[in-house]
């Protein structure tokens, strides 16, 4: 069969969803010698041995076989001790459910709420595998684009709910956010949650740089909805090991969701994954009971390289952007860039610097780049550097 004859045979949804651009930067970048890769969301530092130790002697040991759809229980109570130290109130291991990453708790989230049709609010910019797993299943991302004004990014809540349609099933509010570092407020939650409830909505947070957040106050976590709901609400969280503890390459993270749903949840995970390996959920009960020094010192580097970030860009001119109040990702703007995709693979090739464009971000992102600063501060310095010299030599397209 030609090659046409074979993508005429797969279903319209998998021969027609789009590349995401930052894994298309990455592919190209990771062919071009030299280039500082800042295209991808995550650290440079390898998982900690406290955490990858208790993984080895599991296989060891033999732990090799099936397991629990939802999880191993000493994961799931671990998350729960987890939830209670950064929430001061109880939580329930019945509420957690072990994931193939954060975005397999995204994709049985999709799976669970929106049917053929239905659809789901997204403000953007944002991460592009949200309307990816939509359009998979046949749902529709309805985005909404939050406004870059006079230095801001903020979200029109009025927007946002005269975007609600018969078919809406959930609003998802990704929190502090990839790509901008939006951040929502105690009240934006509140709004959104007391929307979602008058109408029968599902609200669907992702808020898995929520300890990634750079308030005054010194506070520990951003704003949540587990602030201000209900554990057996219409609610469901996704969330991963990937980002707090080093460990983007595990693949694992949890779902939070009413208990009731526990028996769907389970069906959902058998005909997907049919669960995740156990050896690797014995690392991950090891970053929720001892992973805290670590993490602190994966934000104290992230806080310190934003303002790293903030300084260099805020030299050169023609760049605009707002200092990020979460998450690890700075998205900047250049003066005359139409054309972040293109400019992304001429800084790759002219410069030797891996950014991610904004377009791919969906509406709103055109004419921005976003770089991750998670990463060893004297390449961030390096990579803004030779950046800075492009800049003065090169035009954006
Ligand atoms: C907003 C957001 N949600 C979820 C994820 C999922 O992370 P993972 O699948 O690595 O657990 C990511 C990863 O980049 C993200 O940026």
């Amino acid at each position: 069969m030609s090659i046409e004859q074979l993508l005429a045979a797969i279903t319209p949804q998998s021969r027609n969803e789009p590349d995401s651009g930052i894994v298309k930067a990455a592919m190209y970048g990771m062919t071009v010698p030299g280039v500082i890769p800042l295209w991808s969301g995550e650290g440079n530092t390898p998982t900690p041995e406290i955490f990858t130790r208790p993984a080895i002697d599991s296989l060891l040991a033999g732990e090799t076989f099936y397991t629990w759809q939802r999880g191993i229980p000493e994961l799931r109570e671990a998350l729960a001790r987890y939830h209670e130290r950064n929430f001061g109130r109880p939580f329930s291991h019945e509420n957690f459910f072990v994931t193939s990453g954060g975005m397999q708790a995204i994709q049985i989230i999709v799976q669970m709420v929106a049917g053929d049709g239905d659809e789901i609010l997204i403000p953007t910019p944002a991460w592009p595998n949200y309307g990816g797993a939509l359009r998979i299943q046949g749902a529709r991302p309805v985005e909404v684009p939050m406004d870059f004004r006079n230095g801001r990014w903020k979200l029109d809540l009025d927007r946002l709910f005269d975007a609600i349609t018969p078919r809406t099933r959930a609003i998802s509010l990704n929190s502090p956010s990839n790509p901008v570092g939006w951040t929502a407020t105690l009240d934006e939650l509140i709004a959104v949650r007391d929307a979602c409830r008058k109408r029968g909505l599902w609200m669907f947070g992702d808020e898995v740089y929520s300890r990634f957040y750079y308030g005054d106050r010194g506070e520990k976590r951003a704003p949540s909805f587990l602030d201000i709901c209900d554990d057996e609400e219409q609610l469901l969280l996704a969330n991963t090991f990937s980002k707090n503890w080093a460990m983007t390459g595990w693949r694992i993270g949890w779902l939070q969701a009413p208990k009731a749903l526990a028996p769907a949840i389970e069906r959902i995970i058998q005909v997907n994954s049919s669960g995740t390996a156990a050896f690797m959920q014995r690392g991950c009960v090891a970053a929720l009971d001892h992973g805290d020094k670590f993490l602190e010192q994966q934000i104290a580097k992230a806080r310190a390289n934003r303002d790293l970030v903030v300084a260099m860009l805020g030299e050169m001119p023609g760049i605009r952007f707002e200092i990020p109040r979460g998450a690890f990702y700075m998205f900047f703007a250049i003066e005359g860039m139409s054309d972040s995709a293109a400019t992304t693979m001429r800084i790759i090739d002219e410069a030797k610097v891996g950014f991610a464009p904004g377009a791919t971000f969906g509406p709103g992102g055109e004419g921005f780049l976003r770089m991750c600063y998670l990463r060893d501060p004297a390449k961030i310095e390096e990579a803004l550097n030779r950046f800075h010299g492009w800049l003065k030599t090169h035009r954006p397209d």
